[in-house]
């Protein structure tokens, strides 16, 4: 499918979301509307794509990051005009075709796509229009069938007739065209609008049926059988509904797959997350983005997982681990944060209130207690005492902590970097180290106690103690 290119219509500003970023935006499980729709095309083979950005174009073109092409609709005349902007974009891939989807609409499975495509190919077809039957057909573009069957146009709500308004076929604003006669019918979407007599400027892609049927060539309607793929949002209710649907069937997907989840309650998984069979994921447990989870692993309850690589065996029970890697036969929790660039260990161990940002943590190695470790390179099997910090921030820089193999961190150890611990040493409790420790050496850095022997028998006594 190399020479065929996509284009998504995503100019609008979808007011009834009343927020201050574009509709497609929006995110269902945490991910734009407009990702799941990029991602649907690209699965499908369609790697050229251009987007039609109008409401703020910029927050767009910021989250893409280039990654494809844009035009921009300065004012919003429907989603024809929109197709109109793409103009040039289109002309550079004839012959061949062009896939057109709705930015809003995020739950088109690039399945649909190829079966669509297919569909078209053998149809012989310039126009194939991807239909669904839904329960409500509310305010979408209706199949319009003739008595054989066959596409006759689309008509949206307002210029629906009372029959047409029950037809519950409807539009799901995916289509394949020819490329080139998809722009010949431009013009004569243009010429529709006109004839309507219709005040408002809206030149409707929809309309583009009709256009090509007159010339005499094919515009099929391809009936993708499940009403969800046609769901688009338009406010944040409807939103939520999308997103009710969504994590139903992506738990459903990893329930067959092999994931355990005895209570969906507050579990929500990206579609983009992965997970290996015997994993358990409890409630409220949030896995976000590109995740990975092996096999075998307790997650939750209560968990946050983004952007992170977790291996099999590993249980993490309220634990927020952020763009980070947690190797095989980790236990960690409760109440752990891993923050970005932080590697732990294969069977490492992290206990209550324990935090690491950006640092590695070697195999094996233990902080069972209360214990922040930061721009930290730590060895295997060490072992942390309660009450551990390292102090990798001067209020100006940070720097780095190096602590040895098997190391031993004695409780209430502030290690004040940069600063290292050589391999087997140990530290005191209480100690604040500011120098290098060798290996296998002892490092005590507190005052040294001091015992005054019958002291209270000899102060004076206080006010309160008879
Ligand atoms: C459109 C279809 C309707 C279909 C429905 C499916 C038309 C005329 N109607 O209606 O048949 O059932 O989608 O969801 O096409 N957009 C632009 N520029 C514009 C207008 C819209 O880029 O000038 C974009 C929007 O940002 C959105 C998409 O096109 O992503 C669809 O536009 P929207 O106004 O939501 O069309 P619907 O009324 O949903
Ligand atoms: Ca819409």
């Amino acid at each position: 499918m190399s020479s065929n290119c996509a284009v998504i219509l995503a100019a609008g500003q979808g007011t009834r979301m009343k927020s201050s970023k574009p509709k497609v935006l929006a995110e269902v499980l945490f991910k734009p509307m407009i990702d799941w729709v990029t991602d649907a095309a690209v699965n499908a083979g369609v790697e050229d794509i251009c987007l039609v950005t109008g409401f703020k174009h910029e927050m767009i073109d910021e989250h893409f990051g280039g990654r494809f092409k844009t035009v921009e609709q300065a004012e919003l005349l429907g989603t024809g005009h929109a197709i109109m902007q793409a103009k040039d974009f289109i002309k550079e891939h004839i012959p061949g075709n062009v896939l057109v989807l709705n930015g809003d609409a995020p739950l088109i499975p690039a399945e649909t796509l190829k079966a669509a495509f297919d569909f078209h190919m053998a149809g012989n077809n310039a126009a194939t229009v991807i239909s669904a039957k839904v329960a409500d057909p509310f305010g979408y573009g209706r199949i319009i069938r003739s008595r054989d069957g066959k596409l006759k146009k689309i008509v949206e709500e307002k210029e629906a007739t009372q029959t047409e308004k029950i037809v519950n076929e409807v539009n799901s604003g995916a289509y394949w065209f020819s490329s080139s006669v998809l722009l010949e019918s431009l013009e004569g979407i243009i010429e529709k609008h006109d004839k309507k007599n219709d005040k408002a400027i809206e030149y409707h892609l929809t309309d583009a049926v009709e256009v090509i049927l007159e010339k005499g060539l094919n515009a099929v309607a391809y009936d993708a059988s499940s009403p969800d793929i046609v769901l688009g949002a338009n406010d944040r209710v409807q939103l939520q509904l999308l997103n009710d649907i969504a994590r139903r069937n992506i738990l459903k997907k990893h329930m067959l797959n092999g994931v355990s989840i005895p209570c969906a309650d507050g579990v929500i998984i990206s579609p983009d997350a992965k997970i290996k069979a015997d994993t358990e994921i409890l409630p409220g447990t949030i896995i976000k983005g590109k995740s990975v989870i092996g096999a075998n692993c307790d997650i939750g309850p209560n968990s946050i997982i983004e952007d992170s690589v977790i291996g099999d065996n590993v249980s993490l029970n309220s634990v927020q681990c952020y763009s980070a890697e947690i190797k095989n036969g980790a236990h960690m929790g409760p109440f752990v944060r891993v923050r970005p660039g932080s590697v732990i260990g294969e069977g490492v161990k992290v206990g209550n209130f324990v935090e690491f940002k950006n640092s590695v943590i070697g195999d094996h190695t233990s902080v069972a207690h209360l214990t922040y470790i930061g721009d930290s390179d730590v060895g295997s099997g060490v072992n942390f005492g309660c009450g551990c910090a390292t102090a990798n921030y001067d209020g100006k820089s940070k720097a780095r902590t190096r602590v040895g193999n098997n190391a031993f961190i004695g409780c209430d150890t502030c290690l004040v970097a940069p600063v290292q611990v050589g391999d087997n040493a140990y530290t005191a409790a209480g100690s604040v180290i500011t120098e290098d420790v060798p290996d296998n050496a002892l490092a005590i850095a507190r005052s040294k106690e001091s015992v005054k022997k019958d002291w209270v028998k000899k102060k004076k006594p206080y006010r309160w103690q008879k």
